[in-house]
């Protein structure tokens, strides 16, 4: 089991080139087994979700393959099991996008229920209840979701009871073979879906609105290939612009867009870190001195949950009280428990998480438990004193592509062991 070790204290300086998008890349694979054409994606990034999604399509009787550093070639000429099994769905929930592509190409699919994770119940509902609306009837047994259409879909008009971006690009990705016009009310509007919208476009569909809360889709009788380079990833840019803050350093993230980080950014600067942006570059500077600053997580454009706990570590610097509002899951706070041993002052209130700093951290032994929070973990290491061993490194090579590689040529001293 892999591990960091990390020795705090270095302001991070320089460039940080950021990847493509892991949760643009995970649509994107998912998109192509709505077409038996050949579909080259560009840009996505090599991280443990991407080859789980690989193995998937794969497992469905795709053909998926990546010559060297080149992009990312997917066919689906013919879906031979249109199913997700139970052991590569329980290691990623994201595992879902397959359900709406797999049942609007062949009619069917048998999708293991993700199970909870780390952060939540990550129950699907809303996406089934919206599958059945178009038409699919859906069961549950065994653990799995068994959705059939022998006589295909048919448009509808659907809200969702609560915004969900992958529920969001389920449903569009099922409602571009569909019969007639599809409404998706209350829709997530995240970069990444209208990532996915300009991906099904490109492939022959018929999308308006994706990136407002109203997307309407006119079904097409097929889709045909295309090539795609997928959207910078904004969490990883966001969570390298908080190292650059919470180490006092001057950092540049490049091939970004900073329009994707707008929260962040203004949260940063309220902060008093010194932030300018401009083709496609990000600058942050930090004297290392900072403001306490309130955040509450909403969906985009509000304050990502994904960056809830990289910026928590940074609040654990501020002078004065922060406080940090989980809105989007009902248990994302797993980070706290050892930011506080490495020595923050945080205390916990149901959604709510109470910051009181500057407090200096202390490196220690640690445990991450879920991306993100292993992410705000080795935040903590680079400013704390002394040693941090970050244990389970697995939950961040989910999600970060060649983390310790890039904060070291940052100057960060972090090296990884087994
Ligand atoms: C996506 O997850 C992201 N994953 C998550 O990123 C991100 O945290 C989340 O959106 C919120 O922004 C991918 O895009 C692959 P939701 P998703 O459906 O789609 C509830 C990361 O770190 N809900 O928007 O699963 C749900 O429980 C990951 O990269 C239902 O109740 O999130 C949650 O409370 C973590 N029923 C809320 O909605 C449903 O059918 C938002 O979930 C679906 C969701």
């Amino acid at each position: 089991m892999d591990k960091f070790s990390i020795r705090g204290g270095t302001p991070l300086k320089g460039e940080i080139a950021i990847s493509g998008s892991k949760n643009s890349g995970l649509p994107a694979l998912a998109a192509c087994l709505l077409t038996d054409q050949p579909v080259v994606l560009h840009r996505v990034p090599r991280v443990r979700d991407i080859r789980t999604m690989k193995s998937l399509l794969a497992s469905t009787g795709a053909k998926v393959d990546r010559r060297g550093s080149g992009p990312l070639s997917v066919q689906a000429e013919r879906i031979i099991r249109p199913e997700a099994p139970y052991d590569l769905v329980k290691t990623m929930r994201a595992s879902s996008l397959v359900l709406g592509p797999l049942v609007a190409r062949t009619g069917r699919a048998r999708v293991s229920l993700p199970g909870g994770c780390a952060i939540g119940a990550r129950p699907i509902n809303l996406h089934m209840r919206a599958l059945e609306q178009l038409g699919a009837r859906i069961r549950q047994e065994h653990g799995y979701v068994e959705a059939e259409a022998p006589e295909g879909l048919h448009g509808a008009a659907i809200h969702f009871d609560r915004i969900t971006v992958t529920g969001t690009e389920d449903l569009m990705m099922a409602a571009v073979l569909a019969k007639g016009e599809t409404i998706l009310e209350n829709a997530a509007r995240e970069p990444e879906v209208s990532d996915l919208a300009e991906l099904l476009t490109r492939m022959g569909a018929q999308i308006q609105g994706a990136g407002t809360s109203t997307i309407h889709i006119q079904g097409v009788d097929h889709l045909g290939g295309a090539e795609h380079t997928i959207i910078p990833d904004r969490i990883e840019a966001g969570t390298f612009l908080i190292a650059g803050a919470i180490t006092g350093g001057d950092i540049t993230v490049t091939g970004a867009i900073a329009e994707h980080l707008t929260a962040l950014l203004l949260k940063l600067g309220e902060a008093g870190v010194e932030v300018d942006t401009g083709g496609g570059r990000i600058h942050v500077r930090s004297s290392g001195s900072l403001r306490a600053v309130d955040a509450t997580t909403e969906e985009y454009p509000g304050f990502p949950t994904d960056l809830q706990a990289q910026f928590m570590a940074l609040m654990t610097q501020a002078e004065g009280i922060s406080f940090i509002t989980e809105t989007i899951f009902e248990n994302r706070f797993m980070h706290v428990p050892e930011l506080v041993r490495m020595g923050a002052n945080i205390r916990i209130e149901g959604r709510q998480a109470i910051v009181a700093g500057k407090r200096d951290l202390s490196g220690a032994g640690v445990i991450a438990s879920d991306l993100r929070a292993s992410a705000s973990l080795v935040l903590a290491g680079l400013v704390a004193k002394g040693e941090t061993i970050v244990d389970r490194v697995y939950h961040i090579d989910r999600g970060y592509e060649k983390i310790e590689g890039k904060l070291m040529r940052a100057g960060a001293q972090i090296r990884r062991f087994d």
